[in-house]
């Protein structure tokens, strides 16, 4: 059951500010939560209850009362929740509907999470179809993702709590936040108010209602999840039966929504069939839209545990519904053909005015990528512009292979003259991952080593492998492009 969320427009600015102070005060931040979340973390919310009353148990306080109350929606005794609230701000969240008191026990039907020195009033995720999501795992690293953008006029598309738009309103940005649903535009205005930034929000069919090219960072965590039941979605968790239908809109409108120079950046997952591949499908949802594409695919959660995590999201107390919606999203996977899922993380560039960039759209299966941190992130939008460039431009640019790459050879025979295998590695958290380099591999990060132009390379190249001129500028041009956007090769200093 959905709470009413009218009563939140009761809380003012006043009240916002003593909250806040209340949630400082107590601890109840973004360090505290991620003590919590590590206890047990990465099983089933109901394996881990027992384990996570008992902490908050042996570790009684404000801060524990508020997790036992807003976080693992446990309740906490009434006169524990006054004492972390305070009384008027107590009475003024149950006079909101935020918490409820009776027989000496308090509890709250919302979730308000910390994150980065915010806190986002969201709904559980089991409240019903139409629940609001606040930041979970994947919002997190849309948060880390933000400081890797300029985000003058930044757009939070299918905003939820709003934590993208409100996190972008803290660093500067003028915030738009956006969602087909009243209820989530209530929850994103009432925690603007608690955080004390800014935004405009719009209810938005994607991006319909929304002017065109008006926007300097669009970004977006579409719902990804495919629908087993025809008629049983939640709006904020499927996206179709596949599940990635309705990201395929939001790609389509992002596109349109940015302006020159813009860019951006969505998030989702991907069902793999083997017969409907994922990059035609971006590419002809962004058809002949002025922006360049940088498409990410990374290993997803296998098909048992994704069926197993989203069944717990609507059941977290497991049991028979439970097992019942495990094994039909299991089994509807299945039925599709779905073999995997992949993790998308897709970039658009709009050039800016006047500038030659070709519409470069790539699309690159990364098995073994972790996430990319902001810095690596920034670095392959950088990356993204300089693939872009028409020929004759990325002819005259320097790159070399990344800060960190080394070039070894292995040999399985000491006598042998030529190793067995030629390895380009990279350090431990790097974006990209070391590989085995054929031998025009080898040669060309030799060559590319920003010494000279990518257009100097060409002949030398020719030269070495005794191909012809034109097979030689498209291989070191495709070598170039693809190595930029894997964060194999970066722009190199000049010299
Ligand atoms: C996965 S949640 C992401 C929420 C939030 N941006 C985050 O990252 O935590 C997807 C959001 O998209 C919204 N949504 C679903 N269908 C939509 C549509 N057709 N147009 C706009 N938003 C939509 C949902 O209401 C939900 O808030």
């Amino acid at each position: 059951m959905l709470a009413a969320v009218a009563g939140l427009t009761q809380l003012d600015e006043t009240t916002c500010a003593g909250f806040r102070a209340r949630l400082a005060a107590a601890g109840y931040d973004g360090g505290y939560l991620a003590t919590l979340e590590n206890i047990a973390g990465n099983m089933l919310q109901a394996a881990r209850d027992p384990l996570l009353r008992s902490h908050l148990a042996r570790h009684a306080g404000p801060a524990a009362t508020l997790a036992a109350l807003f976080c693992y929606s446990y309740g906490a005794p009434a006169a524990d929740a006054r004492e972390a609230l305070g009384a008027t701000l107590a009475d003024a969240l149950e006079a909101a509907g935020v918490i409820h008191t009776s027989g000496g026990a308090t509890i709250s039907p919302f979730l308000l999470i910390p994150l980065d020195g915010q806190w986002f009033l969201s709904d559980r995720l089991d409240a019903g179809a139409d629940a609001v999501m606040g930041p979970g795992m994947t919002t997190l690293l849309m948060h880390r993702w933000l400081a890797a953008f300029p985000c003058e006029r930044t757009l939070d598309l299918g905003c939820g709590a709003a934590s993208l738009a409100i996190a972008a309103a803290a660093r500067g940005a003028r915030a738009t936040a956006t969602d087909v649903t009243d209820r989530a535009l209530a929850m994103a205005a009432f925690n603007a108010r608690l955080n004390a930034v800014a935004i405009t929000t719009a209810i938005s069919d994607v991006g319909a209602a929304l002017p065109r090219g008006a926007f300097d960072l669009v970004l977006a965590q579409p719902p990804y999840v495919a629908c087993p039941e025809p008629g049983g979605a939640s709006t904020y968790l499927h996206g179709g039966r596949y599940g990635d239908e309705l990201a395929m809109r939001f790609v389509t409108d992002s596109a349109a929504l940015l302006a020159p120079g813009g860019t951006a950046l969505l998030f989702f997952d991907s069902a793999v069939r083997a017969n409907d591949p994922l990059p035609p499908r971006l590419r002809a949802a962004l058809g002949s839209a002025p922006v360049a594409m940088l498409a990410l695919m990374l290993p997803g959660a296998s098909l048992d545990a994704h069926a197993v995590m989203t069944a717990s999201s609507h059941h977290p107390a497991l049991g028979d519904d439970f097992a019942r919606s495990a094994a039909a999203y299991r089994e509807h996977f299945e039925s599709l053909g779905v073999t995997a899922i992949s993790r998308v993380i897709l970039v658009l560039r709009r050039p800016g005015e006047g500038s030659a960039n070709a519409l470069y759209r790539v699309a690159l299966q990364m098995p073994g990528a972790a996430h990319p941190n902001p810095d690596q992130l920034a670095a392959l939008v950088g990356a993204l512009d300089l693939a872009a460039l028409p020929d004759d431009l990325l002819l005259l640019e320097r790159v070399r292979a990344v800060p960190g790459a080394h070039f070894v050879g292995e040999w399985d025979d000491p006598g042998e003259n030529a190793p067995a295998r030629l390895k380009m590695t990279l350090p431990e958290g790097s974006f990209a991952t070391s590989r085995e380099l054929g031998d025009r591999g080898w040669l060309m990060f030799g060559l590319l080593d920003g010494a000279r132009t990518v257009g100097e390379t060409v002949p030398l190249y020719a030269a070495e492998c005794g191909t012809p001129p034109d097979q030689a500028l498209a291989e070191v041009l495709g070598f170039v492009r693809e190595g930029l956007a894997r964060g194999l090769l970066c722009e190199a200093a000049p010299v």
